[in-house]
């Protein structure tokens, strides 16, 4: 995947100058002046005054008076990381429709610059590789940028990683905006096996040794569909003397959701090709820790399946053996991804060794109705854990809002004629959908199980989020492996 822009040391005479403006003060102007000439700060102190410019968060005042466009945008000084990633978002509205830019980076914001860097290549992202008759003009035109440090603001580290994050982001969109036809599971872990060339090692399962590698309800999932199911491994060994995982990452990746035989309504298969938001997410994140060269030892187990209906499918009464050894009530067929989810934990836990176990899945219905995308819930009992993850969304403005699942509730998954039951009875979806993964989770690992329904797709866009797919869970996960201590 092509990159939006390229960032280059220094544009000669850039068509525009982006200017993040926090006080229009003497200071602030004559620094203007020493790094590119009086002429650029005159026109900027002019302009200012001409149109009553007023310094608000990405207010913009656009400055075509001269030899080339100015372009101020207004910050505030102390911006979050969430804010400036959407003031980036800001500068690439900008930059778009001409070839060159040059984005002066104060020093008070400069320790801000890699999420500047990261809104304007998140801005930039779309998907149209379907689309045959798209007028130029609609394509951005942004060839290099170049980020104009005042002296001791340049990390060149912090920017690599915004650039290889934004990769990893547009990957999990790509993904997701991929038709279920084309993005079968087959060709979801063939374009995994692609990213062999980073150094990672992927090992993928088909119907052949599915079920024998511990991925038998996966298998029953997938049963119904021309496009058979897979279970992909994959590994980046940074620390390769080191023989255990600092994180082994799960995700559900069901390329289509029809329901099953308890089909969905009209309305529910809208977006149901997403429903494999949360393995992209897995997977894009260990893509961004191979293209950073991580020191840790992480590793990613997705279940790829299309949950589809006809004569070969699962039903609901049919009783499952999982490779755990526990039996599971089937009692609706909709209920797809925690029986894919399970035979993940569970290779994660006993093939993989796992002692830290992270798991993103477009689960219930339950979670997206309650956060209509702004949260994903949060199932986890270890403190710490569920502390460092939370903060990780925080930062990253993909948040997460805790949910309980005690011993109280537990026992509504359990059933009357086998181990489990597939779900349980009353409203709380999310709630039961996690004590049923936690049956197939030892008590000793450190497990936490992000519910990310709702989050996967947007439909309005908002800056640095397009509509369709969002790649959420990528900018998270990353963060908070950069908090996580090799073991
Ligand atoms: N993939 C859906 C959950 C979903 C719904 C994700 C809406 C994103 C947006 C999941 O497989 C599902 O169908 N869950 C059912 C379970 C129910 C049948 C127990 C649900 O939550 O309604
Ligand atoms: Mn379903
Ligand atoms: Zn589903």
């Amino acid at each position: 995947m092509a990159e939006n822009f390229t960032l280059v040391e220094k544009n000669d005479k850039a068509d525009i100058l982006i200017v993040p403006l926090i006080k229009a003060n003497d200071d602030f102007f004559e620094r203007l002046a020493k790094f590119f000439s009086k002429e650029t700060a005159d026109r900027l102190k002019r302009g200012i005054q001409n149109r009553k410019f007023s310094v608000k968060p990405n207010a913009v005042l656009e400055l075509d008076d001269g030899e080339r466009t100015i372009a101020v945008v207004g910050v505030s000084r102390g911006l979050s990381a969430a804010e400036a990633l959407e003031t980036g978002a800001f500068f690439f509205r900008q930059a778009k429709k001409l070839c060159q830019a040059d984005v002066f980076i104060p020093k008070e914001v400069s320790s801000r610059a890699a999420e500047f860097l990261l809104g304007m290549e998140l801005e930039a992202y779309s998907f149209d590789k379907y689309k045959t008759k798209k007028k130029s003009e609609e394509f951005s035109q942004l060839e290099q940028v170049c980020f104009c440090f005042e002296e001791g603001g340049f990390n060149p580290r912090k920017l690599e990683e915004a650039r290889a994050l934004a990769a990893g982001v547009r990957y999990a969109r790509d993904l997701g905006n991929e038709p279920p036809n084309v993005l079968t599971p087959e060709a979801f872990a063939e374009d995994v096996r692609r990213l062999e060339y980073l150094g990672l090692e992927v090992e993928v399962f088909e119907p052949g040794n599915l079920a024998e590698n511990g991925f038998s309800m996966l298998s029953a999932v997938g049963a119904a569909s021309t496009h058979s199911p897979r279970a992909v491994v994959a590994k980046w060994k940074g620390a390769p003397s080191r023989k255990d995982y600092d994180l082994v990452l799960v995700g559900k990746g069901i390329t289509f959701d029809a329901g099953g035989i308890n089909l969905k309504t009209a309305a529910g298969l809208k977006d149901m090709k997403v429903d494999m938001g949360g393995a992209a997410a897995v997977i894009a994140a260990l893509k961004v820790q191979a293209l950073l060269k991580s020191k840790l030892n992480v590793a990613v187990v997705v279940g790829l399946a299309e949950n589809a209906l006809g004569s070969q499918a699962y039903r609901p009464g049919d009783i499952l053996t999982s490779a755990s050894g526990q039996t599971v009530e089937i009692a609706n067929t909709d209920a797809e991804g925690r029986l894919a989810l399970a035979d993940c934990l569970w290779y994660a836990a006993t093939k993989l060794k796992a002692s830290r176990i992270v798991d993103l899945a477009t689960l219930t219905g339950a979670s997206a109705n309650v956060f209509r995308g702004h949260y994903a819930s949060i199932f986890c009992r270890d403190e710490a854990l569920a502390e460092a993850l939370t903060k990780a969304g925080a930062v990253s403005g993909e948040k997460l809002w805790p949910l309980p699942f005690d011993r109280e509730f537990d026992k509504m998954v359990d059933s009357e004629i086998a181990d489990v039951k597939q779900i349980g009875q009353g409203m709380n979806g999310s709630t039961l959908a996690a004590c049923f993964l936690q049956r197939f989770v030892k008590d000793k690992i450190s497990w936490a199980h992000l519910d990310i329904a709702g989050c996967e797709t947007l439909e309005k866009a908002r800056p640095a989020v397009p509509s369709g797919a969002t790649g959420f869970g990528v900018r998270l996960l990353c963060e908070y492996m950069k908090s996580l201590k090799p073991f």
